[in-house]
């Protein structure tokens, strides 16, 4: 059983999860619901967290900036969802259980990601997932300025997802033959947002190694380590690539080892034995913003989500490294979000800095100004 929670940056995060939840019998993750067969509400359960808070049927009357639904896509470059906050300014660790889907394309009965809230997206399509990691101007989708958010996945602490009975469909795997009209669903998938990155990652199932590729367990190391990237601002792009190395596995003095992250009660993860690098990746093509989300220009952001004008800052420790990272993707993404640690010292504004944390990673807890 696993009995997780999101961690969300340093201190604030662990406090507001509680006692482990009992771990049901029908998790999330075991259930296959093809596409053609979706209920309204795929999870049944009412204790504990009580019921699921939205639904998985969405169509043309649940659309809109309103809607609740928690049925997503990783579909393209051009056509993916995010999971985010209902109400503005939320941090991810209070919302877990409860995000819904915003996505980058209308006609799945879902919100849609405002305009401009994208700032470079990466997709790589291997042959066990298709990853996309990314910037984001986080307070566009309901979540607070400045949290460095955690890790959505459809495993939990009791099993029922989070969020509670989020699905996740695509049609991009290569089983599909590249027809657009059906989907698959991933059983298997991660998707980290905060320090204003993210990156999504949905397994195929059929492929050999889904649950090791999607691994949820290492919540409170981020997008370097979860779905290590090259991800940059202002760059739009598709690749191929390999399939990483799971999370946690690495390779010393030529013996295969794996890394387990320690459990919060021994305190802040000091260190991680490996520093990951992006798969090797090829046949990257990259595309014009504007060319890919033109269908969000009639999107506005939601009141209510302040944006600090001063900088943010992370006390937590590389983004990767610890908790928050998940978000902390902001960096190339490199923590939260994917970043390409080798060039986080050059580059500029935060992708660089994201990419600083992991590169002297590593070691030591520290702080960090996001936002120069
Ligand atoms: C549209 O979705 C809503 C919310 O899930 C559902 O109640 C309704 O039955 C759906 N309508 C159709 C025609 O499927
Ligand atoms: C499927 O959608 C993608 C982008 O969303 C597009 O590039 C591709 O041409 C589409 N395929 C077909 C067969 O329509
Ligand atoms: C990653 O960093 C290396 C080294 O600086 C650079 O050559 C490469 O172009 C970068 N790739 C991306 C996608 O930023």
């Amino acid at each position: 059983m696993v009995f997780r929670r999101i961690q969300v940056v340093g201190a604030l995060a662990a406090t507001s999860y509680v006692a482990a939840q009992s771990f049901v019998s029908d998790p999330l993750i075991d259930k296959v619901v093809p596409y053609t067969a979706i209920p309204y509400q795929v999870d049944t359960h009412t204790a504990d967290r009580g019921p699921q808070s939205g639904y998985n049927i969405c169509n043309s009357t649940t659309e809109g900036q309103t809607s609740m639904c928690q049925t997503a896509f990783v579909n393209h470059l051009d056509d993916f969802c995010l999971w985010a906050p209902p109400k503005p300014a939320s941090t991810i660790g209070d919302t877990e259980g409860e995000e819904v889907a915003w996505c980058t394309k209308p006609g799945k009965g879902t919100r849609l990601i405002p305009k401009g809230a994208l700032k470079g997206v990466q997709l790589v399509q291997s042959p066990g997932y298709i990853q996309i990691a990314g910037f984001i101007d986080q307070t566009m989708v309901n979540i607070a300025d400045g949290d460095y958010g955690g890790e959505l996945d459809s495993g939990g602490q009791d099993g029922r997802g989070n969020p509670i009975g989020g699905l996740m469909y695509t049609n991009g795997f290569p089983s599909n033959n590249g027809k657009n009209d059906t989907f698959q669903q991933s059983r298997h998938w991660t998707l980290f947002i905060g320090g204003d990155t993210f990156c999504v990652k949905v397994c195929d199932d059929t492929q050999p190694n889904a649950a090791h590729l999607c691994e949820h367990i290492y919540d409170r190391i981020g997008c370097a380590y979860n779905a290590p990237n090259d991800a940059q601002e202002g760059v739009f792009e598709r690749c191929l690539g390999e399939d990483m190395t799971p999370v946690g596995v690495y390779t010393s003095n030529g013996q295969t080892l794996t890394w387990t992250q320690p459990p919060e009660s021994l305190g802040p993860i000091t260190s991680i034995p490996y520093t990951p690098t992006p798969a090797a990746s090829s046949s990257c093509v990259t595309f014009a913003s504007d060319d890919l989300y033109g269908q969000l220009s009639a999107v506005t952001p939601a009141a209510g989500n302040p944006k600090s004008s001063t900088s943010a800052t992370a006390t937590t420790g590389h983004a990767g490294a610890t908790g928050a990272s998940a978000a902390h993707a902001k960096p190339t993404v490199s923590s939260a979000a994917g970043q390409n640690a080798t060039t986080a010292s050059t580059t500029n504004g935060a992708a660089a800095l994201a990419a600083s944390f992991i590169a002297s990673a590593c070691g030591v807890l520290f702080s960090i100004m996001l936002f120069a």
